[in-house]
């Protein structure tokens, strides 16, 4: 049978809407879908003329519904529309993953290290203290009791300035000047750059770092430096560690001694690292000299205390495995980015 198409006031309303429907499906931007909304839809259009014509109740329904859909039709096509503008637009300015990555910058692994000994001496309650690195012979030899024939003191040993002047061998010389300035009790741990003239080899820089603890107070002994000792490898290397004291001699202790921590690499089984031993030779440590007390205008018989030193650099090295501190000085990006 003939389909026959509805014809409401003079309108062919089927084929209106099926046009119409098919403009709005090939409208391709969002301008384009509002002319065809305006010819379809807009005052002037077949559609608003005939409902505008409208006399019996039958017509104005069929035209509403038809009206109705064509808007739904409007609407819907509008909102896909959109939606693929926003996806080209996001394209265009690339918002995908991943996307050019910027590379950020690090601390250098001995700046971390250093960090982080600063943090477990906070957590002790000891202050901070960075001193100068150029140094009067007074605060880096004479005030720690350094004979004046001791072999640091020659210029093959240490970079001097001038006859008074030397880039600090050690970071003792901030405890002297602390103890300068100010009365007991002083917990301080002293740490920074220090020079000595060594030819560079795996295990030394002439450039390296230090950290020094001081403490003066009534009644200190070495079991109290031991203790001390103890708490900062294990905060630094992890429980289980111990600390081995073999008597030496520094000028500015009395007594003296060199400490071990136990192997971080074997954990005390001996290995090529620690030279089988178990242990790992670590630093100085001692009682304060009274001589050093009499020089900064301490009582010694009122006042004790003790101080330790190590290298920064290779708890560093320790710390990651590094078989050569010179590494840390070279900046070469690809070792770097590992930390
Ligand atoms: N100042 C010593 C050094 O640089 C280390 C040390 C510090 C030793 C404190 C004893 C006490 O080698």
């Amino acid at each position: 049978m003939e389909k026959r198409s509805v014809t409401v006031a003079a309108v062919d309303v089927e084929a209106l809407e099926r046009d119409a429907a098919a403009a709005v499906a090939a409208a391709s931007t969002p301008e384009e879908l509002d002319e065809i909304r305006i010819r379809y839809l807009g005052r002037r259009s077949e559609l608003k003329q005939a409902l505008r014509a409208v006399r019996d109740r039958e017509t104005g329904m069929t035209l509403n519904a038809v009206r109705e859909r064509l808007e739904a039709a409007f609407d819907t096509r509008e909102t896909e529309l959109e939606r693929d503008q926003l996806a080209k637009r996001d394209q265009a300015l690339d918002v995908t993953l991943p996307g050019t990555q910027l590379r950020r910058g690090r601390l250098h692994p001995l700046t971390q290290i250093r960090r982080e000994v600063e943090d477990i001496f906070l957590g002790l309650g000891y202050e901070i203290i960075d001193s100068r690195e150029v140094e009067t012979v007074w605060h880096n030899f004479d005030a720690l009791n350094q004979p004046l024939t001791h072999p640091s003191r020659s210029h093959r040993d240490t970079f001097y300035v001038d006859d008074d002047t030397l880039l600090r061998t050690h970071t003792s010389t901030g405890q002297i000047r602390v103890m300068e300035q100010r009365d007991p009790p002083i917990y301080i741990a002293t740490l920074g750059r220090v020079y000595r003239r060594d030819t560079p080899s795996p295990r030394s820089t002439p450039n390296f770092h230090q950290v020094e603890a001081l403490a003066v107070d009534r009644g200190i002994t070495l079991a109290d430096l031991k203790g001390t000792l103890m708490h900062f490898f294990r905060a630094m290397f992890g429980e289980g560690r111990d600390v081995r004291m073999r008597t030496s001699f520094f000028p500015f202790t009395e007594p003296s001694v060199e400490f071990d921590v136990t192997c971080f690499l074997c954990a005390g089984k001996g290995c090529a690292f620690c030279k089988h031993t178990g242990w790992f030779e670590m630093g100085g440590a001692g009682v304060v000299d009274p001589a050093v007390f009499e020089r900064v205008g301490y009582d010694p018989e009122e006042w004790s205390g003790f101080a330790w030193g190590l290298g920064l650099d290779r708890i560093a090295a320790q710390r990651h495995g590094i078989p050569d501190i010179r590494m840390f000085w070279e900046n070469d990006l690809r070792v770097l980015r590992q930390f």
